[in-house]
This record gives C-alpha cells, structure tokens and sequence, in this order.
C-alpha cells in the first residue's frame, strides 16, 4: 500500500522525560503525524498522551532487549513515510545530542524526503536543572563540558581526562555502568572532597538520585541500579543541591562512629 500524502519526516526531541517538558512545536508535529518511531528514553507518559489512532514503532537500544541496528531504523522511517505520510521520529531530549541524527538525516533525505527537526529540551542541562543544580555559577564554575563515558568502538573516552584536568562542570551521559571507572579516572586530577550527583530516570516519577563526594562512592554504587539510564555531574555546582551539605554531614558523622 503506499499513501496518496506526500512523504515527509519530523525529528522530534521528546524532552528530558516529563511529559510536559515537550515542546509546544514538538507537540503539534507528533499530533500531525501518521507514524511515530520513538526511543527508549520516551516516557511511557509523553507516549499515553498520542492519540491511539497514530501507529506508534518501538525502534529503542536499551541494554539486554531487542534492538533495531540504526540502519534497520533508517529503512523503517523512508518505509513509514512512503506508505503513511507523515513521519515523526521521536527521540529522548534534543535529537542533536548523541542521537545519531545526522545519520538519519542523510539517509532520508537520499531518498528525496523532506526532514524538519524540532529541538527538544535536552537532559544534559534539565536534569541536573530540575533538581537544582546549576551548570554554571559565578565564582565557582565557568563552564561545563557535555561527554559520554565510552566512545564508539568501547574505549573510554580521552575527553573525560581532559575535563577532570579542568574545572569544568562535568556532565556525564551513559556513563552509569562506568561510574566507579570515571570516578577512579577523575580522583587522579581532582580532590577527593569534589562533589558529584547521580540523577537516574530525570524528571519522571521514577526519578532516582544520589550525592556524595568523589572520595567516598561506596554507598552509591551499593544503591545504585545500572540498568537505568542517568546522567552524571562532577563538579563543585553539586553543592548547590539541597541534600548536599546534610548527605555530607551525615556521611562524616556516621564514619567518626
Ligand atoms: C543516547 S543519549 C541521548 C541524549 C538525549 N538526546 C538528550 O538530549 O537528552 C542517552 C543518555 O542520556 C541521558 N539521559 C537522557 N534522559 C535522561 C533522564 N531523563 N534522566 C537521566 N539521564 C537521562 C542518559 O545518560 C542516557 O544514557
């Protein structure tokens, strides 16, 4: 079967998690579309929200579940739009951070179909934001530094020691199953008092946190689940958290016992 509509795809950043924390233009376009082929970092909430009538495509990655090879999801998305229209590709928070858009992009438009890309809110900046940490503040940090734990290929990424030579903010993303690796990476250039966060599944209901100092992580990664994706902070800006300063309090009064 193939539609009399004219082909044509929507990259659309779904925000953070929160299904509020779309945007007003990401919303129009997914209430447009004919087809969704979403992620997993889309929140089952943003999802209840698309009407039924709108054929919605799991296409995601997560660790241990089946997943699409990106050149699957590329066929997927120029197969969608010939058939059924509209196409809106819906990614976790802004499609142009570590979402292999461009891949996608260029495939698509090979095919002669127009793309139009909505920015989303990306969790790089909300999630930490939303729980009150800063990326930047006056006196303490000038600037953040946005990486992932692991490149391509596995390695552990050369940028990660850069950044802990600096004072940059360092902002963390897939890097849960690595933490005690970049934790241990990170204490050989700063001090073991420099605070981190850990905030997991940001902006949802699910939403999970951590606080500490870079010394001390053995608590955290006794509590921690790895199976869910979060997003790492290390940098002096973690005590602006509320929890902060008590976690610590705690944590010096419990080791003088
Ligand atoms: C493939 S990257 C995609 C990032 C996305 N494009 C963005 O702008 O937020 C996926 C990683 O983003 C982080 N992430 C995305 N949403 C998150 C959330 N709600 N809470 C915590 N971490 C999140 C995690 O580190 C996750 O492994």
């Amino acid at each position: 079967m193939k539609t009399s509509k004219t082909a044509k795809v929507t990259l659309v950043g779904a925000g953070p998690g929160a299904k509020d924390l779309i945007t007003l233009r990401g919303l129009k376009a997914i209430q447009s579309a004919d087809v969704i082929l979403y992620d997993a970092l889309v929140s089952d909430e943003l999802l209840s929200e698309i009407d039924d009538a709108i054929i919605k495509i799991y296409v995601g990655k997560r660790c241990g579940l089946h997943s699409f090879t990106q050149q699957e999801i590329n066929v997927l998305i120029v197969e969608n739009a010939f058939k059924y229209g509209h196409v809106v590709r819906l990614k976790g928070g802004d499609p142009l951070v570590f979402g292999r858009a461009n891949e996608e992009i260029g495939y698509v438009e090979s095919f002669g179909i127009i793309v139009e890309v909505v920015p989303g809110i990306s969790s790089v900046i909300a999630v930490p934001g939303s729980q009150g940490i800063p990326m930047t503040q006056r006196g303490v940090s000038s600037s953040f530094w946005v990486m992932t734990a692991t490149k391509k290929e596995g390695s552990f990424s050369e940028d990660l020691k850069f950044a802990a030579q600096s004072e940059t903010t360092m902002v963390i993303l897939m890097g849960i199953r690595k933490f005690k690796e970049i934790i241990t990476e990170v204490s050989r250039y700063r001090s073991a008092l420099t605070p981190f966060a850990i905030i997991q599944n940001g902006t949802m209901k699910n939403e999970a946190f951590a606080v500490g100092c870079i010394g001390d992580i053995s608590g955290v990664i006794k509590n921690m689940d790895v199976s869910e994706p979060g997003i790492i902070v290390i940098g002096d800006v973690v005590s602006e958290h509320p929890s902060f300063f008590e976690e610590e309090v705690q944590r010096v009064l419990y080791s003088s016992l």
